[in-house]
């Protein structure tokens, strides 16, 4: 099962191979913005992955479109409703709630 650590809060959960960071996230108290509702639309899910990019599945043509909009983008960005990990991997949440 693939760990996930989500930064700053430091809080380190298990996951299911194919779950979205966003539902990891929400399924354990980790406080993530997610203005709509999840449907790649807002940004506000924005994150960083720190380490373990490739065991992320990668970003789709809807997620790069919306990754391309956002101000704060780093080569390191991703969006958690639409990332599905299949292995270790630790984030960076921008905007907590
Ligand atoms: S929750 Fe809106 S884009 Fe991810």
């Amino acid at each position: 099962m693939p760990k996930i650590k989500f930064m700053p809060s430091g809080i380190e959960v298990q996951a299911r191979d194919g779950e979205a960071l966003l539902d990891i996230a929400l399924a354990n108290d980790v406080s993530i913005q997610h203005a709509c509702g999840g449907f790649c639309a807002c940004t506000t899910c924005h994150c960083e992955i720190l380490e373990g990019e490739s065991n992320l599945l990668p970003p789709d043509e809807d997620e790069l479109e919306r990754l391309g909009v956002l101000d704060q983008r780093t080569p390191r960005s991703r969006l958690a409703c639409q990332s599905k990990v299949k292995g270790d991997v630790t984030v960076r949440v921008v905007n907590p709630e």
